[in-house]
């Protein structure tokens, strides 16, 4: 099994299915090139620019949020259901103290385009370089969305990563 270029949308149905069940896997890569997971269940697919656009949506208090201001990358994996336990991993310690990687037994694969790597475990990739950054702005939020998720402030920070390339599992 090898993975295959394809077009951003192809996979599009999957990837929100992946993304309402167990999560998606987002992958960043700071300057000491060692490779983090974070589990995300929020984000969207579109166009922007007239480019393609991953958007994803990260909180300060993430280790991911300090990989990201260190290089400008993220990639976006899709688990298969057998990668469940890796989502809920992924989604509950940090890589400030875990090599998620190394605990799931899950493989870093390079890429042309970036320098954060793929997950090779996974069935369909996004290979993202941040075209845009923002703030969520407190003040404009919906008084409703900001008392359900926001009770201790750490709003998010929005990312529009241009999608460089998709890939899929064979
Ligand atoms: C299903 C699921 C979805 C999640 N979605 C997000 C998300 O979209 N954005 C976010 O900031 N945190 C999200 N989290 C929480 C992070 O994945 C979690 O805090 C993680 O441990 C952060 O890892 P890091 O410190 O290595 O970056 C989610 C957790 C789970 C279990």
């Amino acid at each position: 099994m090898g993975k295959i270029q394809v077009d951003y949308t192809d996979c599009f149905r999957e990837t929100m299915e992946a993304m309402r069940g167990q999560g998606l896997l987002l992958v960043t890569r700071g300057k000491d090139r060692k490779p983090n997971i974070m589990t995300i269940a929020w984000g969207t697919i579109g166009e922007i620019w007239g480019r393609p656009v991953f958007i994803v949506l990260v909180r300060p208090s993430r280790h991911t949020f300090k990989l990201l201001a260190e290089r400008e990358e993220f990639t976006v994996n899709v688990p298969s259901a057998n990668l469940a336990k890796a989502a809920e991993h992924c989604g509950s310690v940090s890589g400030r103290e875990h090599d998620k990687f190394k605990e799931m037994k899950l493989t870093a694969m390079t890429v042309a385009e970036a320098d954060t790597p793929i997950i090779k475990e996974c069935r369909i990739h996004y290979v993202c370089r941040v075209l845009h950054q923002n703030d969520l702005l407190p003040e404009t939020l919906n008084g409703a969305v900001k008392e359900r998720f926001y009770p201790q402030g750490d709003f998010h920070r929005v990312y529009y990563g241009q999608i460089l390339a998709a890939y899929a599992e064979r």
